[in-house]
């Protein structure tokens, strides 16, 4: 294939995962139980009742998954681990043989040349720590360190750069403002104390990396937010969203401050959790990378009903993913120039840290995927030419997984499809696509 991505000779190709969306295995090896697997198990929570109980059996078919990558020619693997595999009850005693699992799955990654990136935190929080108030309790935070430093005692020798959190936007939001997601909490804003100790737990646990010399970045999902007209209730509706989805998550870490919480009608001190010094806990280890997880843009109008103050309403004309989300893939360009006129010298260099589409299971071949990841990596080298310092690209995902709220059928986001009765995969034509574009990539450089 023409290798028309004018990327650069030491860009990063990488596919990414999560553990409760993968590994199966939850009761098995002395692993404690998540949030996610008491949420599933409640009436309703999850599409058609599925849970992450097997999800894709990687715990036991991780050999055969790092055959699929080593067959796409990744460079990198962005994978989670599990606290509660680790760490049963949160904090306490190690699990031995859930350090193990991890041990195996690095070596077996670097046996086949692939750079691990592992994600300390998505989503899975023990539910021992949930008991005693999850997120919303600032201990959490401080359990999270631990945790950080058994990992990197563990893997630091083989693993140098680590992801500390996935999405705090949508951790906070879907878990424990609306319950749409594990713990299934409906707080609204007075869900964001959540957002700080995550955000705290951050900071302590890159404090943990550069204490052992290791790297330590952030996943953020961001998105660049359009009013949907000139209105200044639009405009003041798109400032308030702005400021819950992207500037909370990233103004602490690369500014030391909150943005103006009170658009929310959110008190400075974030009901109290904010306590003094912590902005500096949060900064001060500093970022070596921020993590980008785009999917799309959202559009936002003035609020028609008292409650929240926006409406996020969609974008027309445009072409939607299985998911109904807006494919608009120039909105990845212009988040990336708008992050540097927002951060300045203080943004860090930029991984896409997720990228991808969720296509319905009849679709061969998966054109709308490989048109997606085409557009958007069209859109991320116009970015890379405009000045801006993007290192490499994880596609979300290798495989069809266990997709949240939405179950195992419904959202597929994988290179490889996965038959959930049998286990089979089956590489769809994205993931000869994705093969060939790094091997051309490649290749360029090889000339
Ligand atoms: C998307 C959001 C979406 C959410 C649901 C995010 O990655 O950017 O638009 O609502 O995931 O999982
Ligand atoms: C999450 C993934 C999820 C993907 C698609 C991101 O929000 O990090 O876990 O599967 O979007 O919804």
């Amino acid at each position: 294939m023409p290798d028309r991505f004018d990327l650069p000779e030491d860009f990063r190709w990488g596919a990414a995962t999560a553990a409760y969306q993968i590994e199966g295995a939850v009761g098995e090896d002395g692993r404690g139980p998540s949030v996610w697997d008491v949420f599933a198990a409640r009436p309703g929570a999850v599409r058609d009742g599925h849970t992450g109980a097997v999800a894709c059996d990687h715990y036991h078919r991780y050999p055969e998954d790092i055959e699929l990558m080593r067959g796409l020619g990744l460079d990198g693997y962005r994978f989670s681990i599990a606290w509660p595999r680790v760490l049963p009850t949160g904090a306490g005693p190690v699990n031995p043989a859930g350090l193990a699992f991890y041990d195996r799955l690095v070596d077996a990654l670097l046996a086949a040349g692939i750079t691990p990136l592992p994600t300390l935190f998505h989503w899975d929080l023990p539910q021992a720590l949930e008991d005693g108030g999850g997120w919303l309790h600032r201990d959490t935070a401080y359990r999270f360190a631990e945790y950080a430093a058994v990992m990197a005692d563990l893997l630091g020798d083989r693993v140098p750069t680590w992801i500390t959190l996935n999405e705090p936007f949508v951790h906070t939001v879907f878990g424990y403002a609306t319950g749409t997601h594990a713990p299934g909490r409906t707080l609204m804003f007075e869900a964001l104390p959540a957002a700080h100790h995550q955000l705290l737990g951050h900071g302590l646990a890159a404090a943990v990396l550069h204490d052992r010399g290791l790297a330590a970045m952030l996943s953020n999902n961001l998105t660049p937010v359009r009013p949907a007209s000139g209105a200044a209730a639009d405009i003041a509706a798109a400032q308030a969203y702005d400021t819950l989805h992207n500037r909370l998550f990233t103004d602490p870490v690369l500014l030391g401050r909150y943005p103006d919480l009170s658009v929310l009608g959110v008190p400075d001190d974030i009901f109290g959790a904010v306590h003094p010094g912590d902005l500096d806990l949060i900064h001060t280890p500093g970022l070596d990378g921020l993590g980008l997880n785009f999917y799309n843009p959202t559009r936002v109008a003035a609020p028609t009903a008292p409650g929240l103050p926006f409406d996020l309403v969609d974008i027309p004309d445009v072409p939607h993913t299985a998911f109904g989300w807006p494919v608009v893939p120039d909105a990845l360009r212009q988040l990336l120039l708008g992050l540097r006129d927002t951060y300045g010298k203080a943004l860090p260099p930029v991984t896409i840290t997720e990228n991808g589409c969720s296509v319905p299971e009849s679709t061969t071949p998966d054109q709308p995927r490989i048109d997606f990841m085409s557009a958007h990596l069209d859109a991320l080298a116009q970015a890379i030419a405009e000045g801006i310092d993007v290192r490499g690209y994880y596609t979300w995902s290798l495989l069809d997984n266990f997709e949240w709220a939405e179950g195992l059928f419904s959202q597929r986001f994988g290179l490889v499809h996965v038959d959930f009765a049998t286990q089979q995969r089956t590489p769809r034509a994205s993931y000869a696509w994705y093969r060939d574009l790094i091997a051309a990539h490649r290749a360029r450089f090889a000339r």
